[in-house]
């Protein structure tokens, strides 16, 4: 009788610490989901911003000294009223927005915001860019939100949950072959200084792949590999905000993402190439051979 008396209690509090496990989860889940929401409701909201601003520009600068290197009052705003809206949430986050560089390391959570990727093509009224914002947690990204205004597309994933477009779950293509691929490539600002060293990728790709396209904003050729549009992308010289979002939408639309040898990466990584994962090995061939 002791005996089932004591084994009674056990379960018992087996039941309640399940329960509070379950509790638990479900609480950092509802919080985490909170942050895409927000991820996703202020992309939304910047992307509507910066539509409404094409062809008002007031003053374009040039950054680091390059002359193709551009930066509009409207990238400075939108960062501005991207980050105002998540401070007014997660005061006590950090960022690295391209406009505003990055604070403090005082939070678990940052985020990372590229306010408008694809300036060149705002600029000329080009309906190619978009605003990306990713959440990092404990050098994780989490959460990602990519949205273009022009097709109002929204590109949202979390972490092990699954790529959205517009709220329908997405995946990679299923090319197999590297013959049969629609490609896309980016090329940094600094270009002409780096051709030797950039552009024999893309001359190998264009004898190799069915075509090579480039778009000028590397976020959403990110999220067209997620969606099946190109079957892979790569470029030589990134930073964060381009990537943070992209490249955990991609992953979780089943992309693989490494270096441009074929290793693991990360966002803090320049060069990346991204695939739907069955041309992969044919890229990163491709790719050995143009940096020999
Ligand atoms: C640029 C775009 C472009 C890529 C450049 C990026 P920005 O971002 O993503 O596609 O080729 O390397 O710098 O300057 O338009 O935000
Ligand atoms: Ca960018
Ligand atoms: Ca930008």
């Amino acid at each position: 009788m002791r005996r089932c008396y004591w084994d009674k209690t056990n379960l018992k509090i087996f039941q309640v610490a399940v329960n509070l496990i379950r509790n638990l989860l479900y609480l950092i889940h509802a919080m985490e989901n909170a942050m895409l929401q927000l991820a996703v409701e202020t992309a939304i909201e910047a992307g509507k911003f910066l539509r409404m601003n094409v062809g008002k520009v007031l003053h374009i600068e040039r950054k680091q000294g390059q002359e193709t290197n551009l930066v509009t009052e409207i990238d400075k705003k939108t960062e501005a009223l991207i980050i105002r809206k998540i401070k007014s949430r997660y005061g006590s986050h950090d960022f690295l927005g391209e406009e505003s560089g990055g604070n403090q390391r005082a939070s678990e959570y940052k985020w990372i915001i590229d306010p408008l990727d694809g300036t060149t093509n705002f600029t000329h009224g080009l309906p190619i860019y978009c605003v990306s914002i990713g959440l990092e947690f404990n050098g994780e990204i989490i959460a990602g939100a990519v949205y273009d205004p022009n097709f109002d597309e929204l590109y949202s994933a979390e972490k092990e949950k699954g790529a959205f477009l517009n709220g329908r779950r997405m995946r990679v293509s299923t090319t197999s072959k590297l013959v049969e691929s629609l490609l896309v490539t980016g090329f940094p600002y600094d270009v002409r200084k780096n051709a030797d060293r950039l552009l024999p990728h893309f001359n190998n790709f264009l004898m190799e792949a069915q075509a090579v396209r480039r778009l000028g904003s590397a976020a959403l050729d990110l999220c067209y590999v997620a969606c099946g549009r190109f079957d892979g992308f790569w470029e030589a010289s990134l930073n964060p905000w381009d990537m943070a979002a992209g490249v955990l939408i991609l992953e979780e639309a089943g992309g693989k993402y490494t270096d441009l040898r074929g290793f693991p990466s990360s966002v803090y990584n320049k060069e990346l190439l991204v695939s739907n994962g069955k041309i992969h090995d044919q890229m990163v061939e491709v790719l050995k051979r143009g940096m020999n």
